[in-house]
């Protein structure tokens, strides 16, 4: 059994087909130009990418089909030089494609996933793989939980979960209050953390999520970040930079964190971290347009 990883990445690839420079968002009967375009991977590939770029040792496991998007995002991944033994190739189409009608601040999606695999690649590199962290890049609190968190444990991996999300979960639902209460690290925005727990306000949002979770953070854009735990809060600021699209911020986000937490860095500093590559990663349409390293991280903090 390879105990060779930092990070093991469970999730889809998405293809990201990025519209920026919007005056308006679309509207039923109406056409809206875009003054750009960007077709890019997105989905887990971004959390990954970002966590390699920074030098982290990541095994993501993903399904890929033999359709166009799946290729295409296969063939950046490989270009990255991800490690490949982790991927799982289908002899059927595996479409998961999202519309971003990107504003400056938010943006509005459109979706269509295939059918995804009975076992999806990232049940089966659990059975024969350890990292010190399994990374799930939304919110899940599928069938598949249960299974994949007893085998997490035997290992002793930490598990981090983004809060990614675009159902109605909520923290009063006890499959979600389970999910949420078996991980180590909860990291949605603010929205998701919002809605989880039917707070209006953040912080009180965030005090909600750590009474069920070890170390929550909570992603709240230009605001910056801040996270609880035990007992103790953080806040960091985020850069000031004037965004072209945050599509997959969030994702990039939670490499940076993630980096700097695998090097025992204080809570503050992993959230910084976080900042440094959430924030750069809004200067380039889609999560990996542009490239963050260790000197980015160097040169923006102190
Ligand atoms: N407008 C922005 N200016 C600076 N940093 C940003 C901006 N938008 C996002 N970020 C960075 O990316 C992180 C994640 O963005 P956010 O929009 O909160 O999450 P998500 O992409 O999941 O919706 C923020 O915490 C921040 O570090
Ligand atoms: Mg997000």
């Amino acid at each position: 059994m390879s105990d060779d990883f930092d990070v093991l990445v469970v999730g889809d690839y998405c293809l990201d087909l990025i519209f920026t420079g919007l005056t308006s968002l679309p509207e039923l009967g109406k056409e809206v130009v875009a003054r750009a375009f960007e077709q890019t991977p997105g989905g887990a590939y971004n959390t990954a990418v970002a966590l390699h770029r920074l030098g982290v040792r990541v095994a993501w496991a993903a399904d890929f089909g033999s359709d166009d998007f799946s290729q295409f995002v296969l063939a950046r991944a490989r270009g990255e030089g991800l490690e490949e033994g982790f991927f799982v190739h289908h002899d059927r189409p595996l479409r998961f494609v999202t519309v971003s009608a990107s504003l400056p601040r938010d943006r509005a999606f459109l979706a269509y996933y295939d059918p995804t695999p009975a076992v999806p690649a990232g049940v089966r590199a659990l059975v024969t793989t350890r990292a010190r962290t399994l990374y799930i890049p939304g919110l899940y609190a599928g069938p598949l939980l249960g299974a994949a968190l007893l085998m997490v444990r035997a290992r002793r991996m930490q598990v981090v979960m983004d809060g990614n999300s675009y159902e109605s979960a909520r923290l009063s639902m006890p499959r979600v209050r389970r999910a949420v209460s078996a991980v180590d690290v909860l990291m949605p925005n603010a929205d998701e953390a919002c809605r989880l727990t039917g707070e209006v306000d953040l912080l009180r949002a965030l005090g909600r999520l750590a009474e069920q979770t070890p170390c929550v953070v909570v992603k709240d854009g230009a605001g910056g970040a801040y996270a609880a735990e035990a007992g103790e809060m953080a806040y960091a600021p985020a850069l000031p930079v004037t965004p072209v699209d945050t599509t997959g911020a969030g994702d990039a986000f939670d490499a940076g964190f993630l980096a700097a937490r695998l090097e025992g860095k204080p809570l503050a500093e992993c959230l910084s971290w976080g900042n440094v590559v959430g924030g750069l990663s809004t200067l380039a349409a889609g999560g990996t347009g542009r490239t963050v390293t260790r000197a980015d991280i160097d040169a923006w903090l102190p």
